[in-house]
């Protein structure tokens, strides 16, 4: 893949690839690392596209003889050709591996109804804050004691002012330092015992304050009045 050859998609035709929807081999061999480790037993990730990360998360379970992978991605075959849901198979791993059609939203509030959860969960989905955020919140539901969340491209602001608020307002996450900056990563470490109306500001204000044009972009809440002001 990295090579840039066409894949199958689930037209059982080949497709080329966009050569941008991907994670770097560095963030997936830490991926891989870090389930050969920690050795989880069922996996799920937000975002599958062409499955490089999907891969990364197979080969550990076959190096570990354990586990099994969910990806969730509502546009697999309508944008991606169902490249991604079509690894496994060509691996022969399809075994230890499901697939949802489905947004993140909806498919997260149906594991939580089922009480699955999962030691490992990825998220790479839509990249908007809200969306991110949302993604958290419900991932957080199905991630036991020990168990970790990683968040992908730290480059965007958009996922950095999301870290910023479970840094901040997740105390019953601790923060994992990785080696490859483009990715953060969270380890539960307790129940969630915020009071109904705990908040604190999180704005990512160590990026933003580094560039003034990033400063003119960011809004925060003024405490106390219905209005946004820019920072700075
Ligand atoms: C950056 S790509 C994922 C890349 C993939 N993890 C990889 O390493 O190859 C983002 C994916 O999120 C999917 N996506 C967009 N909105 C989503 C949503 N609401 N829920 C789940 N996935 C979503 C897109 O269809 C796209 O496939």
């Amino acid at each position: 893949m990295y090579n840039g050859e066409p894949q199958l998609g689930s037209d059982g035709k080949r497709h080329t690839l966009d050569g941008k929807t991907l994670i770097v081999p560095k963030q997936g061999m830490w991926m891989y690392e870090f389930c050969r480790e920690r050795k989880p037993t069922k996996t799920l990730e937000i975002g599958l596209a062409y499955g490089y990360s999907t891969l990364y998360f197979l080969a550990a379970i076959r190096e570990n003889c354990l586990g099994h992978h969910t990806s969730i991605d509502p546009f697999q075959n309508e944008k991606w050709h169902g490249i991604g849901s079509c690894q496994p198979r060509s691996l022969g791993a399809s075994d230890s591996f499901r697939f949802i059609e489905e947004k993140a939203v909806t498919a997260l509030v149906q594991f939580a109804a089922r009480r699955e959860t999962f030691d490992v969960i990825f998220i790479d989905g839509s990249h908007r804050f809200d969306d991110v955020f949302v993604d958290f919140t419900l991932s957080a539901e199905l991630c036991p004691p020990g168990g970790c969340i990683l968040l992908d491209d730290m480059w965007m602001p958009s996922i950095r002012n999301a870290v910023a608020f479970i840094s901040s307002n997740r105390k019953d996450f601790e923060e994992i330092k990785t080696p490859v900056s483009n990715i953060a990563a969270f380890r539960r470490i307790g129940k969630d015992t915020r009071k109904w109306d705990h908040y604190v500001e999180f704005f990512d204000t160590h990026h933003s304050l580094r560039s003034p044009r990033r400063r003119l972009t960011q809004a925060s809440f003024r405490r106390g009045s219905n209005s946004y002001h820019l920072i700075g």
